[in-house]
């Protein structure tokens, strides 16, 4: 069975204008503390419970890559892990250089996934990040001569001021550097972020539905005519490079979270941590639980959940007797279509996949 720990690293150099994720600019002082916090609630975790040496191991953040190679390898290190697991580290291109990377391989990441966002030096600025284009090109280069067998490009469209000509020449890049896996996100507008801020007070646009469902479209075209698959809304892999920790979260693995603001799913049992890197560091050195919440699930609202986390991927659901009347009319629109006895989500579909979602709900309860 799939396993996976997540490792939320809540470090930035600096904050990017529309991200609201959980991380810090500030609290260089708090890193090392953190790091053993991380160590000391892996080892509690793992004590505790007879959890499964882990099949993914993914460090999340924040900016992972930001952490000296050593310590992000240490917390790496107290992770029980099955031979094969995938590791991954999120890598803002301007924080990596050839040593960390090579660090990296020799203590067993094997798969790199950089916050690239775009190509265009107007759309970056826009976004409010620091790497120029040239970054990514060159921590690529330094991830593969590393022996990173596994390189994920993640990027942004539909950031007010980007063309769709623009956008297609962020993809051709992207594209040219022979990337294993793509993750393509739509620019979402976060109150609370100097982007949500200005949106708000009108001194800057909101992205624009039409041209982003466009810009997915392009996308989708352009990566499978560059043989990558779909196979969840916002990812796109070459043959046999699907991030195996994140289909464990679509296909209702169980999953450990390590450090401030990570989610857990043990035991039937979804929880989450404090939000602060302060609060974590607190509680694991007091010896308390760093959890925050906890949600149980009854067994109709993890059939609905699980139904909606599969619906986004590429498998799809299994056609149930019950939901006939809605899959056919949503069939009929065009936004499923049927595959080996499953409703996968079409182009079209994939773009309204939270109004399909809630439709197949509905369908369930008219019954
Ligand atoms: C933790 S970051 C990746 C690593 C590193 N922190 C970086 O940005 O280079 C995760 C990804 O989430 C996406 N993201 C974050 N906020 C977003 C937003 N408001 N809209 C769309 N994508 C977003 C970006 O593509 C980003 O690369
Ligand atoms: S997008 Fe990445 S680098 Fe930018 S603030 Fe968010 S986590 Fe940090």
């Amino acid at each position: 069975m799939p396993f996976g720990v997540y490792v939320h690293i809540p470090f930035c150099e600096r904050r990017c204008d529309y991200c609201d994720f959980a991380t810090w600019t500030d609290r260089a002082h708090l890193v090392d503390a953190y790091v053993d916090a991380c160590v000391v609630d892996l080892e509690r975790r793992y004590l505790a419970a007879a959890l499964p040496p882990a099949t993914s191991v993914f460090f999340g953040g924040g900016t992972p890559s930001l952490l000296p190679a050593e310590a992000l390898l240490r917390i790496l290190r107290s992770v029980p892990k099955e031979p094969g697991a995938e590791i991954t580290v999120e890598c803002n291109p301007d924080t990596v250089d050839a040593a960390k990377l090579a660090a990296y391989a020799v203590g067993g990441v094997n798969r790199c996934s950089f916050g690239v966002q775009s190509m265009a030096p107007h759309v970056l600025a826009a976004l409010g990040r620091t790497h120029a284009p040239d970054n990514v090109v060159r921590g690529v280069e330094w991830a593969r001569r590393a022996g990173i067998a596994q390189v994920n490009l993640d990027l942004i469209y539909g950031t007010p001021g980007e063309s769709l000509d623009d956008w297609r020449s962020t993809l051709d890049a992207t594209l040219a550097l022979e990337p294993d896996h793509v993750s393509a996100y739509a620019l979402t507008v976060e109150p609370g972020t100097p982007l949500g801020r200005a949106v708000a007070l009108g001194e800057r646009a909101a992205p624009d539905d039409d041209l982003q469902a466009e810009a997915y479209a392009t996308a989708d075209e352009m990566l499978s005519a560059a043989g990558f698959a779909w196979y969840e809304i916002s990812s796109w892999a070459r043959p046999g490079a699907p991030c195996r920790h994140n289909l464990g979260y679509w296909d209702g693995s169980d999953y450990l979270g390590i450090g401030c603001a990570a989610h857990g799913h043990t035991a039937g049992r979804r929880w989450w941590n404090v939000r602060t890197p302060e609060r974590y560091v607190d509680a694991i050195s007091s010896g308390r639980s760093p959890e925050s919440g906890e949600e149980l699930l009854d067994s109709p609202a993890r059939h609905e959940e699980s139904r909606a986390l599969a619906l986004r991927t590429s498998m799809g659901i299994p056609r149930e007797p019950a939901l006939a009347t809605t899959g056919a009319a949503l069939t009929a629109e065009g936004l499923l279509t049927e595959r080996d006895g499953h409703w996968v989500l079409t182009r079209r579909g994939r773009l309204l996949a939270s109004e399909v979602s809630t439709r197949l709900a509905l369908g369930t309860m008219d019954c």
